[in-house]
């Protein structure tokens, strides 16, 4: 059977993370959450008060973190480190979530997380999630997937998430949140979310869980 690439993109909160999750799982894929990459230079611009509309301390802020994923020993889950350290728990925060568009915008980060991304699935047999995996990352992805939910009901699960998580959020918060970031990563000049052509639309907003993971394994073995 051949290893394939899977590139699953789409709104934020739609579960994209826990579906590519499962399916890496069910495949014994890697799986890559290109999200996280992301919130982790957001964090670290946060954390060094790096002013985005400078070029210069971008590119030196860049330079200076480093991101990696890592299995936790107990749970098998896998976590993000910057610069060494485990920063699962920070970049889930809302902190990190109001700001991490702004940051995505930006042609220098994109081009560094892009190059990383792309040697991570270099061997295949990897299930990639974001918002420009199908159309940038891996234009040649043998299956794509382009997820959607209603923002209510994509409100209402990450609130759940996030209470979870200790943070406390009123729905409306939490909903405009993601209305926010749907809005910038949409719009922005380089490679904005965007359904590719060949991607196969998925409605998350009633489906079960189950049920999408199960179609989407279908679909890759369909092309391995
Ligand atoms: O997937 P997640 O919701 O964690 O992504 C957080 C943010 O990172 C997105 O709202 C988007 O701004 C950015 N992102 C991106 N390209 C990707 C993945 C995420 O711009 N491939």
């Amino acid at each position: 059977m051949k290893r394939i690439i899977i590139a699953i993109d789409g709104y934020s909160g739609c579960g994209k993370s826990t579906t590519a999750k499962a399916v890496a799982r069910a495949l014994g894929y890697t799986y890559l959450d290109s999200g996280a990459m992301y919130r982790a230079v957001t964090l670290f611009f946060i954390e060094n008060y790096i002013n985005p509309d400078i070029p210069k301390d971008v590119s030196k802020g860049l330079q200076e973190l480093d991101i990696s994923f890592h299995q936790d020993a107990s749970s098998g889950v896998q976590q993000v480190y910057l610069n060494g350290v485990n920063v699962e728990a920070e970049i889930r925060g809302m902190q990190v979530s109001s700001r991490v568009s702004e940051i995505s915008k930006l042609e220098e980060v994109r081009r560094a997380m892009v190059e990383k991304q792309r040697k991570l699935g270099k061997k295949k047999g990897i299930v990639m999630d974001g918002r420009d995996i199908g159309t940038v990352v891996f234009p040649k992805a043998e299956l794509k997937v382009f997820m959607r939910a209603d923002t209510g009901i994509r409100a209402a699960r990450r609130q759940k998430e996030l209470l979870e998580k200790g943070e406390m959020l009123s729905l409306d918060k939490v909903k405009e949140n993601l209305e926010n970031r749907d809005a910038i990563d949409t719009t922005r000049a380089i490679s904005p979310l965007v359904k590719a052509d060949d991607a196969i639309e998925l409605d998350t907003s009633y489906l079960d869980f189950e049920e999408q993971v199960s179609r989407i394994i279908e679909l890759a073995k369909e092309r391995m």
